[in-house]
């Protein structure tokens, strides 16, 4: 059975709940200020080892009362933290609002920028691992952590969010993408709107595909997951529940996924499982907390 080493942003979201989203310029009344671990790279280490996988996660910590709370957390969720090193700045913090289970997030990086190549030089990737990076930390960092993990044989799996241009070469080195609609259109530079058709967002996919045993999942919120491989294409149903707050949600999915693949779980299967932990994760407030268990899934699948 492999491991699961994520690269990538720890943050403290600081949420706000509200009845509904404040236009530009106006002030409306909250309902609540909540905080909870996030940051895309730390919420996809706790959804992989809360799903059983050996996880470890490589990032920056600011020296301050969040960092602490945010070590002491994903501790607790038996993430392996000996690559953690601390930054001289604050701590990645994400101001967000939830209202109608929908958010905005204003994401101010602090110590996920200071995540180096360096930091990625000495992480012991084996054949079987699967290494697994997003876009809160610098590009050039992912690349070298890609490239050190694909010369060791480990599995390549990057969620480009939030979207940003990324080279042809880091997009080589990627095995498997795994992006929204949204990410999709704008690195494909394609526009696609929510009632697009399966056939022209796998079309769309196949257009960024860098080469030919790459695979890339287009997630697709209740409308499931598309997949296209070497040699298939498929798509994953969604799962109709009732949503209390997305946040998290795809990198629930990240984390499932990577867990199954490190345990040598086929791409379909690894898919469906991962579909229904993202199910369960938009029920519960909050990010890292979010995340469930093997148990949990296997309940529902
Ligand atoms: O993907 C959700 C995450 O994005 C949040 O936890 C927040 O920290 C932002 O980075
Ligand atoms: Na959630």
């Amino acid at each position: 059975m492999g491991r699961v080493f994520v690269a990538g942003s720890i943050n403290m979201d600081v949420v706000a709940t509200a009845d509904r989203h404040p236009k530009v310029g106006e002030t409306v009344a909250g309902r609540e200020v909540l905080y909870f671990p996030g940051g895309k790279g730390a919420n996809q280490a706790v959804a992989a080892s809360r799903l059983g996988a050996r996880t470890t996660l490589i990032g920056r910590l600011g020296k301050d009362a969040f960092g602490a709370e945010l070590r002491a957390f994903l501790a607790a969720q038996g993430v392996d933290l000996g690559w953690l090193r601390d930054a001289d700045t604050h701590s990645g913090t994400a101001i967000i609002t939830v209202a109608a289970s929908d958010n905005t997030i204003v994401v101010i990086p602090g110590s996920n920028a200071l995540v180096s190549a360096e930091d990625v030089a000495d992480v012991p990737l084996a054949k079987d691992d699967v290494a697994v990076s997003q876009f809160e930390i610098p590009l050039p960092t992912i690349a070298a952590f890609f490239a050190r993990a694909r010369s060791a044989g480990a599995t390549t799996l990057l969620n480009p969010a939030p979207a940003q241009k990324m080279s042809g070469e880091l997009l080589a080195l990627v095995d498997i993408l795994v992006l929204n609609e949204t990410e999709l259109g704008f690195l494909a530079g394609v526009e696609l709107a929510d009632s697009d058709q399966a056939a022209k967002i796998i079309a769309v996919a196949r257009q960024l595909q860098a080469r030919a045993d790459q695979t890339i999942c287009v997630t697709l919120g209740k409308r499931g997951v598309l997949a296209l491989a070497a040699s298939e294409e498929f798509a994953v149903p969604g799962r109709e529940v009732k949503a209390v707050d997305t946040t998290g949600a795809g990198d629930c999915f990240v984390g499932a996924l990577a867990s199954q693949l490190a345990d040598g779980a086929p791409l379909r299967a690894a898919l469906a499982f991962a579909n229904a932990a993202a199910s369960i994760s938009v029920q519960r407030m909050g990010a890292g907390p979010s995340m469930p268990t093997a148990a949990e899934v296997k309940a529902v699948l």
